[in-house]
């Protein structure tokens, strides 16, 4: 029993044992307080114990006897409003589930350092991960705190007109600051109960029996669910359904993140006891850890139509004769590993019965996907479900595939009561697909002037035990592996190969970052043999508008690589110690597969509702939404209200993914809004006010809809994608070999909101960065080795500095105002251009991520 403060009330507590966390979350219902590890390692815990910043997963309530705890709710309302504002106006918000806990950490600082540097702060944050942001903008927001407790200034009145281009700040802002805004593991629904899947004990093993009666007759468990209580199709999976939702006794598991069977209890507290009584029999059996175990002759069928999940060929001109007859040519061989997306929220959904249906709360990226899965498993028409987005604490990819959404609509449906399944970080980092390994050999060749004249390559991806997005991965990785250049004689063959290493899917930059690497490093070799910077030689080859990619699209108008590249010759040929890389990315799933933007404008209560599926991950979607309806319709950011994706409101506008959102929902909601401007138009002069009581209940309701070609089109010029962003970064190294600076120049096209592209572009940079030089997921004999402290991400005290560079030709695209999305292309030439830093350094040209013998890492 210990009896203590907490935000000046006093609270007793008889739970010894209990985190501090836990009880701050669950018994007093402070949601500013985040479970993102739940072991110390990413501190979206933080609070304030006697005043001193600490995390709150790891002390018990037997050690609080006579303590004060501050939460981010016991802030007083000066410091409230000034740290709401400074976040905002700093652009320092995401997804925003490590921001609490940063506002709890800079004031530990500031209560006894009121006027820190930066270096104070970021010492400060040491304990503190954040995913999104790259630390930049959360330093600034807390520098600027300071001055404002400091100076006792009072907070300016902000108005903005929503329009492109403007600093708006972001909807969200201060709800994620404050922690009032709610994740789907901060709902609380009535009569809830819990619900956890046993996972597999082997990464492949014939599961002989499931005996559940020693579980069943604990005293807290309301239900064991195994594979025979499915009512639907069993298989789940976007675009392949190939996943089992629980794997039935006969069949053999995959991947040690296979449920076998999942647990439903009254109290979470017991659902690993009652787990720990469910008894498996399997009959164990050899694992594929790698694709070329699972390519070899006689290996085991892991899915019924082999091992190979994918196939792609990639071919234009004579690459053969071409690399023949070149002057210069280079052959690597690059090895690449899974990586993990690290979002800082795990995974959680809660079910809830509702009628001859069920309502899913959940934070995925996309709400229709979650529907039809859910629907399917059920064998539920797709309108008995109805699934709501609440916020979601980071994607980047790693929260399209079901993890917990089906098993607790399974369970709700079951046991008839709303259920919440929840993965611990441990369970996450196990479950949910990871960045594609890749083997790549990779050859470049190139004239006596440096021209690039072909390319050939081979690229492995091992797509571990399910298909996930594994081959649409592959075949970005395949057309993007020529890059920003222009020359037509490419020769790209993939293989995506099914082992039992847990699944491989979508990943910020969806495998654009692996052949971009390879390009790469093999372009600063190709200079060094014609005798030119490794500057010079991107310059010459870089595409200009009306010159055809390698794949054989024509560069639009808007194409501005040659003015990335210029913006930053300067710092790149002028740098001690420096390494330079170019990327390009699609915005759009595009090769000719259906992709449809949504929108609709309702007019409600004197309001305009913006509606979309399109999800927020932290790219900030609703703020986009809103300036392209400022931007048409003309009105303040003040009449608009844009709705969270929920299936009964929001039209499907598709997964968050290839960097699409901002062109195609964007679209889809700059022509609703031109349909409603229209309206406006009829009544000139009349109030605002008026106008809107009299298109009451009017909805205006838009899609875009391009049309692209597929893979292997026969026409000359296909066009691949709606659109492509450029970049090129430059990555400067101290002599010790630290990253001391990232130059990144890019073509986002249209800016919709300059600080907060500026924003994903550092988030993408010290991801780049974690890629390159620290991030690793080691998988041994189909067994995962991490934990979330090990996974090698970025502190504030390692981020480098960076500056962010917009360049732009006049050319503009014809949707969403020229806007070509910016979330992927902001990692991709991070890890290469520091590679050709490091070979400027010490002359080792490093084929391995994350690089070894590095000031990172010794070995
Ligand atoms: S939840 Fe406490 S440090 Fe991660
Ligand atoms: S804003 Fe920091 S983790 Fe997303």
């Amino acid at each position: 029993m210990a009896t203590f403060t907490v935000n000046g009330q006093t609270v007793t507590c008889d739970k010894d044992t209990k985190k501090l966390l836990l009880y701050l979350r669950d018994d007093l219902r402070l949601t500013s307080v985040k479970e993102g590890c739940g072991e110390g390692a990413c501190g979206t815990c933080m609070v304030l114990i006697d005043g001193k910043a600490t995390r709150a997963c790891i002390p018990t309530i037997a050690k609080l006897e006579g303590k004060s705890v501050i939460t981010v709710e016991g802030l007083s309302p000066r410091e409230k409003e000034v740290y709401a504002y400074c976040f905002a106006a700093a652009g320092a918000v995401q997804c925003g589930f490590c921001i609490p806990g940063m506002v709890i950490s800079a004031k530990g600082l500031l209560d006894a350092n009121p006027s820190p540097a930066r270096a104070d702060v970021k010492k400060a944050l040491r304990g503190n991960i954040c995913r999104c942001t790259g630390y930049a903008k959360i330093e600034d927001a807390i520098l600027m705190a300071a001055d404002f407790l400091k100076d006792g200034a009072p907070i300016p009145e902000k108005s903005f007109t929503g329009k492109l281009g403007e600093d708006f700040f972001r909807l969200d802002a201060k709800e994620k600051t404050l922690g009032t805004g709610l994740y789907a593991d901060d709902l609380v629904v009535n009569d809830m109960v819990y619900a956890k899947a046993l996972r597999a004990k082997y990464p492949r093993a014939k599961v002989l029996s499931i005996d559940s009666a020693a579980a069943e007759a604990h005293a807290d468990c309301i239900r064991i669910i195994t594979a025979a209580d499915v009512p639907g199709d069993i298989k789940v999976g976007h675009l392949v359904k190939d996943w089992d939702a629980l794997i039935a006794v006969g069949d053999i598991t995959r991947y040690v993140g296979d449920a076998v069977a999942i647990a439903v209890t009254n109290s979470k507290d017991t659902l690993d006891e009652v787990l720990a009584l469910i008894k498996v029999d399997y009959e164990e059996l050899t694992p594929l850890c790698s694709p070329a175990e699972a390519l070899a002759e006689g290996a085991p069928k892991l899915h019924e139509n082999g091992n190979l999940l994918s196939l792609q060929k990639l071919k234009r001109g004579d690459a053969e004769n071409a690399i023949a007859n070149a002057k210069h040519v280079v052959s690597k061989h690059y090895s690449l590993p899974f990586t993990e997306h690290a979002f800082m929220e795990p995974e959680c959904a809660i079910a809830v019965p509702e009628g001859d249906g069920l309502h899913l709360y959940t934070g995925g990226q996309s709400v229709y996907d979650e529907r039809r899965e859910v629907s399917g498993l059920l064998g539920l028409p797709q309108e008995n479900v109805r699934v709501t987005s609440m916020l979601v604490g980071g994607g980047f990819g790693g929260k399209e595939d079901m993890s917990v959404q089906h098993h607790a609509a399974l369970a709700a449906w079951l046991v008839k009561k709303p259920v919440k399944v929840k993965l611990s970080r441990e369970e996450s980092l196990k479950i949910h697909p990871k960045r594609h390994a890749m083997e790549i050999d990779f050859t470049t060749a190139c004239d006596e002037n440096g021209l690039i004249t072909a390319v050939k390559a081979e690229i492995i991806s091992d797509t571990g035990a399910y298909a996930s997005l594994g081959g649409p991965v592959l075949q970005r990785a395949c057309t993007h592996a020529a890059g920003p250049y222009n020359f037509q004689n490419v020769d790209i063959i993939g293989k995506a190969v099914y082992t039992n290493n847990p699944p491989a899917g979508a990943f910020r930059g969806f495998g654009v970052t692996q052949s971009a690497f390879a390009m790469e490093c093999n372009l600063n070799l190709l200079a060094e043999l014609a005798g030119i910077s490794p500057w010079e030689i991107r310059y010459r080859n870089a595409i200009r508008p009306g010159q055809p990619l390698p794949n054989g699209q024509i560069a639009d108008e808007s194409t501005a690589m040659e003015e990335c590249l210029l913006a930053v010759k300067d710092v790149y040929e002028n740098a001690k110690c420096a390494g330079i890389a170019s990327c390009f990315k699609n915005a759009g799933l595009g090769v000719g597969v259906p992709d449809t933007g949504r929108c609709v404008i309702s007019v409600e209560s004197g309001k305009l509702h913006v509606r979309s599926s399109a999800a927020c991950i932290g790219q900030g979607m609703a703020t986009v939404l809103a300036q392209m309806v400022c931007e048409a319709v003309g009105v303040p950011p003040a009449l608009l209200i844009v709705e969270a994706p929920d299936t009964s409101r929001t039209p499907n506008s598709g997964t968050t993914t290839a960097s699409r959102q901002t062109v195609f929902s964007g679209e889809a909601a700059v022509l609703a809004a031109k349909a409603l401007r229209a309206e406006l138009d009829k009544a000139p002069g009349k109030p605002m006010e008026e106008i809107l009581q009299a298109l009451e209940g009017r909805e205006f309701y838009a899609e875009f809809k391009p049309e692209t070609d597929p893979m292997g089109s026969d026409k000359p010029f296909p066009v691949s994608h709606v659109a492509y962003g450029y970049a090129a970064q430059v990555a400067e190294l101290d002599e010790a070999g630290k990253v001391v600076k990232v130059t990144a120049a890019y073509d986002v096209g249209t800016l919709v909101n300059p600080k907060a592209a500026q924003g994903q572009i550092e988030g993408g940079i010290v991801m780049g960065v974690g890629y390159g030089l620290t991030e690793d997921y080691p998988v041994e004999g189909g067994y995962p080795k991490v934990k979330y402290g090990t996974l090698g991400l970025i502190r504030a005290t390692d981020a480098p500095k960076m500056e962010t560079i917009f360049v732009k030709r006049d050319g503009v695209l014809p949707a969403a105002y020229g806007a070509k999305g910016v979330g992927e292309l902001a990692t991709i030439p991070t890890a290469p251009a520091i590679q050709g830093a490091y070979y400027k350094l010490d002359g080792v040209f490093r084929q391995r991520l994350p690089m070894e013998r590095t000031f990172y890492r010794k070995k």
